[in-house]
Parts: C-alpha cells; sequence; structure tokens
C-alpha cells in the first residue's frame, strides 16, 4: 500500500492522513474474507527527514478500520515471520517501513526484483499478493513488482478505483476538455502538456503556479528576478526549450495567466503580466487570469486538475486555486484532482468531497499523464496471464 504520508517537520507527526484512509475499503473487505492481511508500505526515502517507522501509520490505519492493526518494525526477520505465523483469519499486521531493505532501493526488471530477499523470505508465508499502492505505482520497486512473478496477484479497490477515474478522462473525456497544470515543479509539465493536446485528451491546457511562472518567461514576458530565482533548479536550457517549442506547437491552446498576485506592505495585489517584472516573486495568479480560466472551466465537461495555482497555505494566496477549484466543481462536469498537494488544497477547502474523484496519486498521475506504462500494472497483467484470471 501507499500510505506514504505528509508529516510535520518538527513533530515527525502524521499532517494528513488521506492516503491511509484511501486503502481501508480494500483492507476491510480483505479482512470480510477472513483473510491475514500482511502489509508491505514505505514512507519517504532513506536519509531523509521525514523517513520513520510506520507506527503511527498502523494505530491511524487502525483507528479508520475500526479494527486492531498489529505494527513490528521487522520486515523479513524472525519478529516479522513471528507476528505472521501468529495471525489469524481477519488479523492485519503492517510490516516496517520497507524501504530499510537495500532490495528496496534498486530500481530494476520485475525478474531481478523476483528474486530479492524481501520476495525470497516472505513468498513462501502468502498465498496472494494485492497492490493498491496506486501512489507508488511508477516505481520499479522489489516490493511493488517483486512478488507478481512468484504468487498469483490482484489490485486492490483503490487501484481499480484510480485507473478508472483516469482512464475515464484519458480514454473517453466529455467535451471540451480542460487540464489545469500547476504546481511547483516545472521539468515535465511541458512534456505533459504535449501529450494531452498532441493525443486529444484535452482541448485546452491551463498553466498556473511556478509552471505558469516559467511558461510567461518562455513566451518572453519578463517575470523578474525574484519569480525566476524560485524556479533556478527547474528552468534548464531542455525544459525551457521544450516550453518554448510547446507554446509554437499549440499556440491558444494553451493559457497563461494574464496576471500575477504579489505581496506588497503585506497585502495581496494584482499585476498585469505587462507590467512585469515585479520585485516580489508571483505568489498567485491575478484576478483577472482567475475570471479568464474560470470561464474556460466553467463551460467545460471534463477538468482535471495537478498542481495548485499558487501557494495556497499562505492567506491571500488561496485565491486562485480555491477559485480555479471551485469552477470545477460548478462546471457539473467530470471533475478529477491529483497530486499531493492538490488533495491537500482539495481537503483545506471543503473541496475534495464535492469534485468528482480525487486522486492519491503525484508521480504515478504523471506518468499517467505522460501515458508511460505503469510497472506495478504491468506487473499485475503478467501474473494474471501466468496464474490465470480465475485466482
Ligand atoms: C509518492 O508519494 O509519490 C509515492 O509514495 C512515491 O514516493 P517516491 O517518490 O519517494 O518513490
Amino acid at each position: 500500500m501507499d500510505i506514504n504520508c505528509p508529516l510535520d517537520k518538527k513533530t515527525l507527526r502524521i499532517l494528513n492522513d488521506a492516503r491511509i484512509r484511501s486503502v481501508v475499503p480494500t483492507v476491510r473487505e480483505l479482512i470480510g474474507k477472513r483473510a491475514k492481511v500482511v502489509i508491505l508500505a514505505h514512507q519517504s526515502r532513506k536519509g531523509a527527514w521525514d523517513f520513520i517507522g510506520l507506527g503511527q501509520h498502523a494505530s491511524l490505519l487502525s483507528k479508520n478500520l475500526n479494527a486492531p492493526v498489529t505494527y513490528t518494525d521487522d520486515i523479513i526477520g524472525d519478529e516479522a515471520k513471528g507476528a505472521i505465523s501468529r495471525m489469524r483469519a481477519g488479523d492485519v499486521l503492517l510490516l516496517g517501513n520497507v524501504r530499510e531493505l537495500d532490495c528496496e532501493a534498486v530500481t530494476a526488471e520485475m525478474s531481478m526484483h523476483a528474486e530479492a530477499v524481501l520476495v525470497a523470505e516472505l513468498s513462501p508465508l502468502i498465498d496472494y499478493y494485492v497492490c493498491d499502492a496506486f501512489g507508488a505505482s511508477h516505481r520499479a520497486q522489489c516490493s511493488l513488482i517483486g512478488f507478481q512473478m512468484k504468487v498469483p496477484s490482484a489490485s486492490g479497490r483503490l487501484m481499480a478505483r484510480e485507473i478508472y477515474a483516469l482512464k475515464t478522462i484519458f480514454d473517453r473525456p466529455k467535451r471540451p476538455s480542460v487540464f489545469i497544470l500547476g504546481g511547483a515543479k516545472f521539468g515535465e509539465v511541458p512534456f505533459m502538456i504535449d501529450n494531452v493536446l498532441k493525443s486529444g485528451i484535452a482541448d485546452t491546457v491551463i498553466v498556473v503556479g511556478l509552471a505558469g511562472n516559467a511558461f510567461l518567461l518562455a513566451r518572453g514576458v519578463e517575470i523578474g528576478e525574484a519569480s525566476s530565482k524560485v524556479l533556478a533548479d527547474e528552468l534548464t536550457e531542455e525544459n525551457f526549450q521544450a516550453a518554448r517549442d510547446v507554446l509554437g506547437r499549440h499556440g491558444q491552446r494553451v493559457l497563461l495567466p494574464v496576471d500575477v498576485a504579489v505581496e506588497r506592505d503585506g497585502k495581496r495585489v494584482c499585476v498585469n503580466t505587462g507590467d512585469m517584472p515585479t520585485a516580489e516573486p508571483a505568489l498567485d495568479i491575478g484576478d483577472k487570469s482567475i475570471d479568464k480560466f474560470r470561464k474556460v472551466i466553467l463551460s467545460s465537461k471534463t477538468s482535471f486538475m495537478s498542481g495548485p495555482a499558487g501557494m495556497f497555505e499562505k492567506s491571500g494566496f488561496e485565491v486562485g486555486t480555491k477559485q480555479l477549484m471551485m469552477a470545477m466543481v460548478e462546471s457539473k462536469g467530470l471533475s478529477v484532482l491529483g497530486g499531493g498537494h492538490t488533495a491537500g488544497a482539495a481537503e483545506r477547502f471543503d473541496l475534495a468531497d464535492r469534485v468528482s474523484y480525487v486522486s492519491t496519486g503525484g508521480g504515478a498521475l504523471e506518468t499517467f499523464l505522460l501515458q508511460e506504462p505503469l510497472p506495478v500494472i504491468e506487473a499485475l497483467k503478467y501474473s494474471k496471464k501466468k496464474f490465470g484470471p480465475d485466482h
């Protein structure tokens, strides 16, 4: 399962348990079938400040399930195996952070992972492997693609829901279909835009957030040092050129902000892009852009948003993100949100239950947007072929 959660940097407490809540239906269903449910999951990456054990995750899973969840820090040692052997039908056991294992740090083919120590130690103890880790399905890691060659495997309910929701907007979007791409990462954005426009998945793409600022720069707007400094790492020559190419190729189908909001004397002030550069960094899209983009979204039948429009955590600069999300709700069309920050913003604005679907994917969603294969899905397909559909 992907129950990788955002933590508070000071207290290391889980800030948002949305991903834990999202796997509850699968665990509940397995308990209902009297299965013994052994869960493998990760939190962050080795060496990072938020790389911790999964004790809190177990407590929160237990709370949301309303059933006991046993936790052990061990993964493949005697303690873990002992805990598995003591399980009774309907029990749930969460093992330690799987990224403690070296084999999990390797990106490799399914066949190599199938021989790794994690799979060698645990696969003799299990009958089935169920993968509900949609958020990590773009990773070719051992816990995600190593078991499918060894035991009959299936996708969990969350994985199935995610794929269904995303395929609906990708394969048969009701038109017009608008994609809103924002957030702090810019690197993949030009390629995602190119893909969704080229393949006809989207009719229009609205670019906001830091990505919007980078695209303004690519269109020749002097965004100023303060705004471009924030982009520094992301703004490689290759990415910048890709943005220019996309603008050249798709022209008016890519909509950029016409104004931005900056903080001046402690207040939100909107500045037309024609009046840039500003001494202050752009923290949100401006009010004219909000009006313009809302109209496009309101007349759409499909809308998809990945990445916020501005620094929504800062009071006064949540307006852009909130207003665009509100328009998605008001459009009455199919509305899908994705990415950790976007999902967090939707919860904060109490809009998560009002859009059609909120994806738990971040990187996985990006991979989906690029229409690249997801290793976990490929491994599950392999397992179905090998063990037959009846398992
Ligand atoms: C995520 O949060 O996107 C997933 O849990 C994958 O995490 P990763 O980027 O560290 O592999």
